[in-house]
């Protein structure tokens, strides 16, 4: 496996392939960032996964600064896993000059569930999501399904922009008590770490009712929230969208997804489920 840190030293790398397949991530791996991995490898295609963490999706106040930086680490579990290049460039690489020109996701999506409680970080994500795919140059690029709305504003941008990258997504990996895999972990102690598989929990719970034919959707999610502020949690969000377009259910609706972000002290969860429906009508 080869580390590259400049766009110049990618392109020599990348040289002569025909097509790659690309996990992008922002380091502190773990098992999810690793079955995604598996995911590129299983396109036939070689892989490459980068490693940045993008200043331009975090807002003033959140977690830049502190967000774990493993890239050692992070290069170890990649070459055990059999990716075949990293990227792994330095803020000055990626940015050598203030980023004007920028991707804005349409107000609809960038300022909906967690866009509304993180401004700009949508455009953050697919502006710097595009300059990766530019650099790479991917043929097939895998994304976690446990960043929901990241993936839907992926797949929305690949598609307007004509992008020839076929967009896989991977299922969420989660420790045994339920808690979504997420380099954020690390912020818990040890007694938020038990209190937060709640999340999941509940998401589950309202997964559970709609699937058992309960339609006051809305009464569904709010009594989520309800209970996760009882146990201290302060939340965001809890909503049940559907999963095919991200807004509100309609009577031809299939798929539904359950989404919640929820802070346990300083630090803040996401989580989803998708599920089938069939609707009352
Ligand atoms: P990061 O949070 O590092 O996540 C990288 C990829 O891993 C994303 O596609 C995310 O959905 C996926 N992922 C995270 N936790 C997972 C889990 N438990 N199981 C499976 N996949 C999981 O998402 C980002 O970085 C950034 O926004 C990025 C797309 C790299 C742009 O900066």
């Amino acid at each position: 496996m080869q580390v590259v840190h400049t766009a110049a030293d990618l392109r020599t790398a990348l040289a002569g392939q025909t097509g790659t397949a690309f996990v992008p991530t922002m380091g502190n791996l773990h098992a999810g960032h690793i079955s995604l991995v598996e995911l590129a490898k299983q396109s036939g295609q070689p892989v490459v996964a980068s490693i940045f963490v993008n200043p331009l999706q975090f807002g003033a106040g959140e977690d830049f600064e502190r967000y774990p930086r493993t890239l050692q680490a992070d290069c170890d579990k990649l070459a055990a896993a059999g990716c075949d290049w990293v990227f792994a460039p330095d803020v000055a690489e990626m940015y050598p000059v203030p980023q004007r020109f920028t991707v804005q996701p349409p107000d609809s999506l960038a300022n909906d569930l967690c866009g509304a409680f993180r401004p700009g970080h949508f455009s953050g994500v697919a502006t710097v999501v595009l300059k990766l795919f530019n650099l790479v140059q991917p043929r097939v690029a895998v994304f976690g399904s446990k960043d929901f709305q990241q993936l839907f504003v992926i797949r929305e941008l690949v598609r307007q922009f004509n992008l020839p990258i076929e967009i896989v997504a991977g299922a969420t990996l989660r420790d045994a008590d339920g808690l979504a895999l997420s380099s954020r972990n690390a912020y818990l102690g040890a007694s938020e770490r038990i209190q937060a598989p709640a999340l999941h929990r509940e998401l589950a719970t309202v997964a559970a009712a709609v699937q058992a034919g309960e339609h006051a959707l809305e009464a569904l999610a709010a009594s989520a929230a309800r209970r996760l502020k009882m146990a201290g949690w302060r939340v965001d969000y809890v909503a049940l969208r559907d999963a095919t377009t991200l807004l509100a259910p309609t009577p031809d609706s299939t798929r539904l997804v359950v989404l919640g972000a929820a802070w346990l002290g300083n630090t803040r969860l996401i989580d989803n489920i998708e599920m089938a429906w069939s609707n009352p009508a």
